[in-house]
């Protein structure tokens, strides 16, 4: 490596799981329990500069970096030092990073960052890495990331080593003019993020069915994806995120993520489809309530969610694209 400070940014979108990641075999190297499958969120973006400086002492985050979970330093230098290790660099690195959407609460923001970071930090580096490898590189960072390197509907395998763990593009963005309608009902950070979550999983009684049901779910949702058919998705959605819950909420010590508005949100959404509307909600690990539904059902939607109590916002979102060098 040049004596230069070498810079390279990217930009990535964070993404809402139809079937959720919850639990690792393997948490030093998040390695999923089990597959995923979500919609890169079109619209919210984050973008990410990395900056190799033989100068610096240490690696240093700027503000909004800084926010990125609990230990974020410690967690954005152990993926830098993955990438000086593929690169056979040794200098540390500024990184500076900005979105254009509320971090924490939810809206899956490691997600975007850690994809923007493995690119960002790759290209700086010299590295020449295909989207596969930078999948299953974004996935060290954050096991989500791996899906926010690809656009549209992505599915992410669980495997059975690191080499077998990454992500892949189902259908592409504008394949179904789906939107998510993402009820925010609290912008405040979570008590308990979502790595210190994963590790809590096996300790749920529910966690190893949910695990072993994985397959059914993730071929419903793929073949619901690919023939746009939407009542089957919508119940297997809502499932997933149900079945998710279920294990947070029976895990030791039990999390609750879900706040009286979030559930409000949930039975109204139900309704609505039960009335005819094409829409069903999902949770993460945070109280936002994601209202997937039809792009010609998104404007009745929207103005029914926003007269349901405790909804403070109503972020839209369609499919996104993949994440990109700027
Ligand atoms: C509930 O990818 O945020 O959003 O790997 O520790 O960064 P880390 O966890 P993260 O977990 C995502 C959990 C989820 C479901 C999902 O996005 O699949």
């Amino acid at each position: 490596m040049s004596p230069n400070p070498r810079s390279a940014k990217a930009a990535a979108s964070p993404n809402i799981a139809f079937i959720k990641y919850w639990g690792n075999i393997d948490q030093a190297i998040r390695l999923p329990a089990n597959g995923s499958i979500s919609m890169t969120l079109g619209g919210l973006e984050t973008q990410v500069m990395v900056t190799f400086d033989p100068s610096l002492q240490a690696d240093e985050l700027d503000a909004q970096s800084a926010e990125v979970g609990s230990d974020p330093l410690t967690r954005i230098s152990q993926h830098l030092d993955i990438v000086r290790d593929l690169a056979g660099i040794s200098s540390h690195a500024l990184v500076e990073t900005q979105s254009n959407f509320p971090s924490g609460a939810g809206l899956a923001s490691s997600a975007a960052v850690f994809a923007a970071l493995t690119i960002a930090a790759c290209e700086a580096a010299g590295l020449e890495l295909d989207s596969i490898e930078l999948s299953r590189l974004a996935r060290r960072g954050s096991g989500s990331a791996c899906r926010s390197i690809f656009g549209g509907f992505v599915e992410a395998f669980s495997g059975e080593e690191d080499n077998d763990a990454y992500a892949e593009v189902i259908a592409l963005a504008d394949h179904w003019r789906l939107v998510d309608l993402i009820a925010i009902v609290s912008r405040e950070h979570k008590q308990i993020g979502s790595t210190a979550g994963h590790a809590l999983a096996s300790t749920s009684p529910l966690q190893a069915a949910r695990v072993a049901d994985a397959p059914r779910r993730l071929d419903v949702c793929r073949q619901s994806i690919l023939g746009r058919n939407f009542p089957p998705l919508a119940n297997i959605i809502e499932q997933d995120s149900n079945m998710m819950h279920s294990v947070m909420l029976t895990s030791t010590p039990p999390l609750l993520y879900l706040s009286p508005p979030s559930l409000a949100v949930m039975e109204a959404a139900s309704s609505w489809r039960t009335a005819g509307l094409r829409v069903c909600y999902t949770v993460d690990a945070g109280p936002n309530v994601h209202c997937i539904t039809h792009a010609d059902d998104a404007e009745e939607i929207l103005s029914r969610l926003r007269t349901v109590p405790g909804v403070e916002e109503i972020i839209q979102a369609p499919p996104g694209a993949a994440a990109r060098v700027l």
